[in-house]
């Protein structure tokens, strides 16, 4: 079944309970048949949430009144090693745009990393930066990128964004990535503020223009001090389905069930792998600091979601008839 933008568009409004069942079923289908019934793990690393933006949707931006941190290169090589020994095989550094994090410090970690545990990817997800920086970290390791698109609609972005930030830097970021020989990962949230069925049309749109090997969806939940703090959380249902129709209509993709998913719904993330989502990304950060990166209230940190919890994670997964696997999960 291959799913043109007006069907994916009735299924997005007005599918019936059975039709969402099918949809759900024809995604499992379809990736199990490119990946198999495997769900590849990611350790996250959140390394900072010191951020020089201000986004009006997310909680570590500048002006929250949040407590800051960045990890040290020594606590981020220590999370690698725990993470290894765990049995992931990717490790993603994530943080807000965090001028510490210099490409001479970034391609010093990632070439640490490279080389003591070589059979591992290193994604990085640290925002816009400039192409020669992007082609450094390149050079130093770095095998993927992961930058959301947000919304592919121009004045949706701008609605989202302060004036200083810009639809066009963040397209031409996504170029750059992609050019520089990184698997590259575009998302968007589900449910924020402005987004309409028309934006939603042009974000999948823009997906299958540009193909990117990662797409990470997840609801929009607010948080507290920010410009959007009491507009109320996106859908779970409508995430699901958005899933389900990214992964029929790009088999290949890598989808993540996102920790947004799992805040919203106590079963969130297996719900997503049930709607075809084939990646989690448990969190390997320093205990201390998971409360701190909080992009969004009641975000998961403590307990099952995390990454010490291997066996909880394997059997969740497990329950949706999918296997946890010990593998980089390269693009394929
Ligand atoms: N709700 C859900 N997702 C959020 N993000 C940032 N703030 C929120 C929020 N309030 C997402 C953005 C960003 C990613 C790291 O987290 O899409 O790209
Ligand atoms: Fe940090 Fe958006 S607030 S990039």
């Amino acid at each position: 079944m291959s799913l043109s933008l007006n069907e994916a568009r009735r299924l997005l409004t007005e599918a019936t309970p059975d039709e969402v069942d099918a949809l759900m079923a024809e995604a499992r289908r379809v990736r199990d048949e490119v990946y198999g019934p495997r769900v590849f793990m990611r350790g996250l690393i959140e390394v900072s949430n010191h951020c020089k933006n201000d986004c009006f949707y997310c909680g570590i931006r500048r002006s929250a009144k949040c407590s800051r941190y960045r990890l040290s290169e020594e606590e981020i090589l220590a999370c690698c090693r725990k993470g290894h020994e765990l049995g992931f095989r990717t490790f993603v550094f994530q943080g807000g745009e965090d001028g510490w994090f210099t490409d001479e410090r970034v391609c010093r970690i990632v070439e640490n990393i490279k080389r003591e545990w070589p059979d591992c990817a290193v994604t990085l997800s640290l925002g816009e930066r400039g192409r020669a920086s992007f082609e450094r970290l390149r050079k130093a390791g770095a095998d993927r990128y992961l930058l959301r698109h947000e919304t592919a609609d121009r004045e949706h972005y701008a609605s989202l964004h302060p004036v200083e930030m810009s639809f066009d830097h963040r397209m031409q970021c996504l170029r750059d990535l992609r050019e520089l020989g990184y698997q590259v990962g575009a998302g968007f949230m589900v449910g924020s503020p402005g987004q309409t069925v028309e934006t939603l049309m042009e974000d999948l749109a823009f997906i299958s223009e540009f193909r990117p090997e990662m797409v990470g969806i997840g609801p929009f939940i607010p948080a507290h001090g920010t410009p959007f703090g009491d507009r109320k959380a996106g859908s779970v249902e409508l995430t699901l389905r958005l899933l389900a129709i990214i992964r029929i209509m790009h088999p290949h993709v890598l989808l993540p069930a996102t920790t947004a998913l799992g805040t919203l719904h106590p079963q969130g993330r297996e719900r997503g792998i049930l709607a075809g989502a084939n990646v989690v990304m448990p969190n390997l950060s320093p205990k201390e600091h998971r409360e701190e990166y909080a992009l969004y209230d009641n975000k998961l940190c403590t307990g099952h979601e995390a990454a010490e919890c291997r066996a909880c994670l394997a059997a969740r997964i497990a329950s949706t008839g999918c296997e946890l696997v010990v593998d980089r999960g390269d693009f394929q």
